[in-house]
């Protein structure tokens, strides 16, 4: 008989599972504030009572009361037994099962076993601090730093006493006890002697929890300056550096709704915001940040803050991370950038200028495309032909590894409007021939948006796919709705709204989507300059604006107009929007000829007459 699958491995399996993902493939869900709501699939109803919560990864009906994980869910979906539920999970993030021989599965109590002693370290680490003989030179030392008891306790700070052997002696009764603290890294064998030694010695000791809580890792540091300054746990079996983002779990617990995460690079940087209440920032583990870090922060928040010190490794390690982030972001989701003054990081600058100052500073922080363009154009004459060429070869392939989104579009217009060419001119120049590849010249127009691509892998079109074959523009032509389509012409050419009149009330018609035209046409009215990237931005801002991002990224990518003609077509699209409203007031009118008849004044009532027979009139015109 097959074993159990290993808990770690279904750990893992979650942490790289996004729900909202499994499930948007098998239910129609819509964006509604931080969660996603749709009609239930596990009984019948008209209304959506069904909702997912990316947050905390589980999903949950209001009229049935199902609800789990992603691995339930698709056991009750599909009807599969768990096992298989994992296995299909499993393929769709990539991972292998464990085979019924792999380490990993004989060593499954091993992994649980690691987690009870590194929790047990961690106890007796934090029970150093007021009991070790040598307690006060860790106190002074965190004292000195600024640090006090409430904080150092929800953080979990501890001490290792000074000596080779205080942590094998308390947890290591047992060679089996051994055997774990030795697995786990927190001791070390001397070869030569064969005996264990404890690696953390006379140092501050951060425990690294993974999102459960569970202590995972530790980071030691010195009192003082001595070196190494920071000693940190091996990879274990329950550790993987480039994974775990220090101060997660803590940042979680402190707040249900969190709606922004910076990343910063030390400990101290994360406990003293944290003691300032800025209680959202994150570490990394000496790494940079991994695509991982972020598809698990993205699940979390939709905006990331890098921030670096103002130093010139901080502007290389912002470099590399604005190329990590680009393919992971979608619409509805931000990166910023904040670069702090020469000499400072998070921990010394919040301890000299405050809260306030530290959190204007996020605020104030550079959007991800405007780094982007201001860092590709830094050692780049702007001014001259050759250096926009330049640019944008360099540019292009960068935006092109993004998902399908809104910012993509803007990035490419931005493009377009430094170098004064079409995305198209761009692709086919000759310079940008062969570093740009031909799936541009494949597809005219808004290609990026024909494809809803979730994954965070992304093919390109083969190369030999000729030019014409991009059939399927007529046929989503024909399939878009009348409001879809003008939502879409006035994503691609906003300007268009200036050559037409106002129709009162629009989100009253009865049609999908009928609001999210009315704000953006409201947007566009009193904002005539905006790009859609501006629009982007400025609508995150609000709630109701923000909650219609996700259906605008959609219809965005449903190609409105077949040829060049678009201006003829959002024009007679609007038109026919006018007879749709005529229409409705029109039957409204109707409806309410009765009463009207009998509750109004005789002039009132000639008025309403009139008002409807010229309606009437138009009507019948329209439909000959
Ligand atoms: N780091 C490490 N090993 C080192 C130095 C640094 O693992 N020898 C990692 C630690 O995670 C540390 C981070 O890199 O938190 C940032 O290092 P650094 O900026 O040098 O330290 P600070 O966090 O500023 O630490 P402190 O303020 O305590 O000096
Ligand atoms: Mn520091």
């Amino acid at each position: 008989m097959a074993s159990r699958i290993p808990q770690s491995f279904i750990d893992d399996l979650l942490a790289r599972t996004d729900i909202v993902d499994i499930i948007e493939n098998r239910v129609n869900l819509k964006k509604t504030g931080k969660n996603y709501s749709g009609l239930c699939p596990f009984h019948k109803e008209k209304t959506p009572s069904f909702s997912v919560s990316p947050d905390k990864q589980f999903y949950y009906c209001f009229g049935c009361g199902a609800g789990g994980n992603a691995i339930s869910f698709i056991t009750e979906h599909e009807n599969l037994p768990f096992p298989q539920a994992v296995e299909e999970l499993a393929k769709l993030a990539g991972l292998d099962l464990p085979k019924d021989d792999s380490p990993q599965r004989k060593n499954e109590h091993l992994y649980l076993a690691q987690f009870k002693i590194l929790d047990l370290a961690a106890a007796f680490y934090q029970s150093q601090l007021k009991n070790s003989t040598a307690k006060h030179s860790a106190i002074s030392y965190l004292k000195s730093r600024g640090l006090d008891g409430a904080i150092a306790k929800r953080f979990a700070i501890g001490f290792a006493p000074p000596g080779w052997d205080n942590l094998i002696k308390t947890l290591g009764m047992t060679d089996t006890d051994q055997a774990h603290l030795e697995r786990s890294g927190m001791v070390i064998r001397h070869e030569e002697k064969d005996s264990l030694y404890d690696r953390f010695r006379d140092r501050i000791m951060f425990p690294i929890r993974d999102m459960r809580g569970r202590v995972i890792a530790f980071g030691g540091r010195i009192l003082g300056d001595g070196k190494p300054k920071y000693l940190n746990s091996p990879e274990t079996d329950t550790f993987h550096k480039g994974r775990e983002l220090y101060g997660l779990y803590e940042a979680k617990k402190n707040s249900r709704k969190l709606d922004k995460i910076i990343i910063v690079e030390g400990y101290m940087d994360v406990i003293s915001l944290a003691q300032f209440e800025i209680n959202y920032s994150v570490a990394t583990l000496g790494t940079s940040t991994s695509l991982q870090h972020l598809e698990r922060l993205y699940k979390i928040v939709p905006e990331v803050i890098f921030c670096f010190d103002g130093d010139k490794a901080g502007l290389k390690a912002a470099k590399r991370a604005l190329e990590t982030v680009m393919p992971v972001i979608r619409d509805g989701q931000q990166a910023k950038f904040l670069f702090l003054p020469e000499g400072e990081d998070p921990d010394t600058l919040v301890r000299k200028q405050g809260r306030q100052h530290f959190e204007a500073l996020i605020k104030s922080a550079t959007p991800m495309s405007e780094y982007f363009f201001n860092s590709l154009s830094e050692n780049i004459d702007m001014e001259s032909i050759d250096g926009r060429a330049i640019f944008s070869s360099q540019a292009l392939p960068l935006i092109q590894q993004m998902q399908p989104s809104l910012l993509q579009q803007m990035m490419h217009d931005r493009i377009s409007e430094v170098t004064g060419l079409s995305i198209e001119q761009l692709a086919s120049s000759n310079q940008l021939h062969e570093q740009y590849d031909n799936s541009y010249q494949q597809m005219p127009e808004q290609q990026h948006f024909t494809q809803s691509n979730r994954q965070t892998s992304y093919s390109r079109p083969a190369h030999n796919s000729p030019r014409t074959a991009y059939s399927p523009r007529k046929k989503r032509t024909a399939n878009i709705t009348l409001v879809n389509r003008l939502i879409s012409l006035l994503l691609h050419h906003p300007h268009l709204i200036t050559l037409v009149d106002d129709i009162s009330d629009i989100a009253q018609i009865d049609e999908a989507n009928t609001d999210v035209l009315a704000l953006l046409v409201k947007y566009w009215r009193s904002h005539p300059k905006a790009s859609i990237g501006q629009m982007l931005i400025d609508w995150q801002d609000n709630p109701e604006q923000a909650s219609k991002l996700l259906i605008i990224s959609e219809v965005s990518r449903l190609n409105p107009c077949p040829d060049n003609n678009f201006q003829q077509m959002f024009l007679d699209s609007w038109d026919k929007l006018k007879e749709r409203k005529n229409d409705l007031i029109y039957r409204d009118l109707k409806n309410q000829q009765t009463s009207l008849k009998s509750n109004l004044t005789t002039q009132a009532k000639q008025q309403a007459k009139l008002y409807i027979e010229q309606i009437a009139a138009q009507h019948k015109k329209k439909q000959q």
